[in-house]
């Protein structure tokens, strides 16, 4: 059992579940809408650096259980939202433990807390042999956040409306064998201030739309080559001024050979693209060498976990 308690269950089954992350290789943001979401247009790319969790069935209540010591596990935890959700819509009268190992940074842009809660959601349904199906878990999943809905499923997607609509996108040949570097800076930048705060930059408040369908067929075809036009984040015009170390670290991971680095959702990580995994972690080093050690850096492949 460890630094974890024995939960009180009613079925001796566990349900383990890796739960990845995200980058966004284009977050174009489209207009502000009257219920104050903005509609956007995004190409979100699975990340293999993952959480684990850990479902089992309870006589009664939510219980969550993380390594975490920031993270509570009431009801502002998505996984408890989450599993509240699931419970009440499949009219299940136990309740569930969760046990949950954090490794993706907080407020980090990567969508980790958004796909620990679709996780939630596809553990708890093969939990309980599988109560609800897709169209459901989607209508929760949209319900709790805008990044849910992807992480229902595995592959690059390109997402639109708030976030919530997914189109999955099949292989993309220019990323294969890639490798990635994430640089969290050790701070989270809170995504409504991000997104508040593109009130004051109307051009990047007002992307055209159709770049995303542009941005898959390209990496469908050609080799990825920096593409200002078709990989770019609308979210870095209010960050980037604000937070210009962000600024820096592109300049550096540009000058040092990174295919693009740029932000990652709303930040505040920043991640490079590397020819291969390799140069990933050499690039690791190099920004160790340069800015020191008070950064989390993850250098790994870029596929997609399947
Ligand atoms: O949906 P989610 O909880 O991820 O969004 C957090 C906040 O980010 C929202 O409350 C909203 O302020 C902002 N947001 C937005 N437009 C989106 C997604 C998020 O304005 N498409």
């Amino acid at each position: 059992v460890g630094a974890f308690f024995c939960p009180d269950t009613i079925h001796p089954m566990k349900i383990e579940r890796q739960s990845p992350c995200k980058i966004n290789l284009l977050l174009n943001v489209i207009r502000r809408r009257d219920d104050g979401f903005h509609e956007l247009e995004t190409l979100l790319h699975p990340v293999a650096l993952c959480d684990d969790l850990e479902f089992m069935a309870t006589a009664a209540g939510i219980q969550i259980e993380c390594s975490h010591p920031g993270l509570k596990s009431d009801e502002s935890n998505l996984i408890f939202r989450a599993a509240r959700s699931f419970l009440e819509t499949a009219e299940i009268d136990s309740g569930v433990y969760v046990r949950h190992e954090k490794r993706i940074p907080l407020a980090g842009g990567l969508a980790g807390g958004s796909a620990n809660a679709a996780h939630t959601l596809r553990g708890l349904n093969e939990l309980f042999d599988h109560p609800l199906n897709d169209r459901q878990l989607h209508e929760i999943a949209a319900a709790h956040g805008s990044d849910i809905n992807f992480f229902l499923q595995d592959s690059p997607a390109l997402a639109t409306g708030r976030g919530e609509n997914i189109v999955p996108c099949g292989p993309l040949p220019a990323l294969a064998g890639k490798g990635l570097l994430l640089i969290h800076p050790g701070f989270g930048i809170p995504t409504p201030w991000t997104f508040r705060e593109l009130a004051d930059y109307p051009d990047a408040l007002t992307g055209d739309a159709a770049k995303g369908e542009a941005l898959v067929k390209h990496l469908q075809q050609a080799d990825l080559q920096p593409e200002p036009n078709l990989l770019y984040n609308s979210l870095e015009a209010p960050v980037l001024p604000k937070y210009p170390l962000l600024r820096i670290f592109q300049e550096f991971l540009t000058a040092r050979g990174a295919i693009v680095a740029m932000m990652s959702g709303s930040g505040s990580t920043t991640y490079a693209l590397t020819d291969s995994p390799a140069s990933a972690a050499a690039l690791k080093d190099e920004f160790v060498g340069r800015f020191g050690p008070g950064c989390w850096l993850h250098a790994l492949p870029l596929s997609s976990p399947q």
